[in-house]
């Protein structure tokens, strides 16, 4: 039997992955290692919480006690913690810094101490930076923007190091745009799809114009797992959806689908250093067997179903926020 260490899976990402492993592997052991922060949901959890192969600890990656602890009977860690939010970023890049950059690399050192077959790093397609033409490849170099996408490239970077210098056997995967169910309420489409069930305005910053590369949740976890079984140690792969999309068409796909008007839309000040365009060659994670699933308009009816059908998990999220929510919209105005 495998034992897999995944960390921050009481999010967004690494929930679904978890549902997944264990459906997938009935004979796998899955430990989760998150600390619960803000974005950590153990309702995220709950159908696989009775799994006798799932175990939960509550627990930050950045300590070194509990993490070698874990590994000490691990086979390999999948790291999903992070922070992941760009907004939360510009306002407060610190924490970001130090789980994403200090946390991976704790992580590293626990895989490089107990010679763990593998870690698969989550990454992020953000840390390219923009491109206006074309497809990045993984071989481009790292120009990221906010400071997520900087932290994100910093962990990246210890990776490498740490496969080049020990030979620990890292793989990293570069994902894209994830939604679907259990997607914290901050990010666009859940955030546009809760406030529009509720008939509230929805947010469009400058002029929604920005494309992103959407990918169905359970498409990334099958991009992660073929990299975590077919992968090659020390290698980066791109996961993405192929639907390269404009914000404001996501807004009128998710408008239409709740029968909302347009006039819901409001146009805010644009978010600073914002990346114009998301796009990545997936040929390398393709040729290992890789390939999206159902398309984005029949994944996006569904996922706003999924909300229209859960609304307590996401309404006891928003009424915890509030604070926050408040606060980001005097930060935006103030800036106007
Ligand atoms: P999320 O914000 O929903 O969840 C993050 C989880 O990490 C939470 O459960 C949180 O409690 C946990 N966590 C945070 N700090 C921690 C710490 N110090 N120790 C232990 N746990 C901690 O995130 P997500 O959207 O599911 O993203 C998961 C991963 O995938 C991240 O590494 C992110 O950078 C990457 N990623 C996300 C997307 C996307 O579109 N959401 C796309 C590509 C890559
Ligand atoms: O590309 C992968 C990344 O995708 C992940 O690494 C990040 O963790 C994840 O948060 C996501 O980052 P984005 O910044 O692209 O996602 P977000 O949902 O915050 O924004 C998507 C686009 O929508 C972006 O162009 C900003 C815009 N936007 C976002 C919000 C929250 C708005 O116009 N209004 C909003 O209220």
């Amino acid at each position: 039997m495998q034992t897999l260490i995944v960390t921050g899976a009481a999010g967004f990402i690494g929930s679904n992955f978890v549902r997944y492993m264990l459906q997938k592997y009935p004979d796998y052991r899955i430990i989760v290692l998150d600390a619960l922060t803000y974005a950590g949901n153990l309702d995220n959890l709950k159908d696989v919480w009775s799994n006798p192969n799932f175990t939960f600890i509550k627990g930050d990656i950045r300590d070194a006690a509990i993490v070698n602890n874990l590994a000490q009977n691990a086979d390999a860690i999948i790291n999903f913690a992070a922070e992941t939010h760009v907004d939360r970023s510009i306002i407060e890049p610190g924490a970001f810094l130090q789980t994403d950059v200090a946390g991976t690399w704790v992580l590293l050192e626990a895989a490089r101490q107990h010679n763990l077959d593998r870690i698969l790093h989550i990454s992020t397609d953000e840390v390219y930076g923009s491109i206006d033409v074309g497809s990045f490849q993984e071989t481009d170099i790292l120009e990221p923007s906010s400071p997520y996408s900087a932290s994100k490239a910093g962990a990246e970077h210890m990776v490498g190091a740490y496969h080049k210098t020990y030979g620990v056997p890292t793989i990293v995967t570069r994902g894209s745009n994830n939604f679907g169910p259990y997607h914290y309420p901050e990010k666009l489409i859940p955030l546009f799809i809760t406030n529009l069930i509720d008939d509230q305005p929805v947010p469009v910053y400058g002029d929604g114009q920005q494309v992103r590369d959407w990918m169905y949740v359970l498409d990334h976890c099958a991009g992660i797992d073929i990299a975590l079984h077919h992968g090659q140690p020390g290698q980066t792969y791109n996961v993405g959806g192929g639907n390269e999309r404009a914000n404001m068409d996501v807004v009128k796909l998710i408008l239409h689908a709740l029968n909302k008007p347009d006039s819901l839309i409001r146009y805010v000040t644009d978010r600073p250093g914002h990346d114009r365009r998301y796009s990545i060659d997936c040929s390398k994670i393709a040729a290992l067997g890789y390939k999206p699933g159902a398309t984005f308009e029949d994944r996006i009816a569904e996922t706003v179903q999924w909300y229209v059908s859960n609304q307590d998990w996401w309404r006891a999220i928003k009424e915890k926020q509030r604070d926050y929510k408040d606060f980001m919209q005097k930060w935006y105005a103030d800036r106007q």
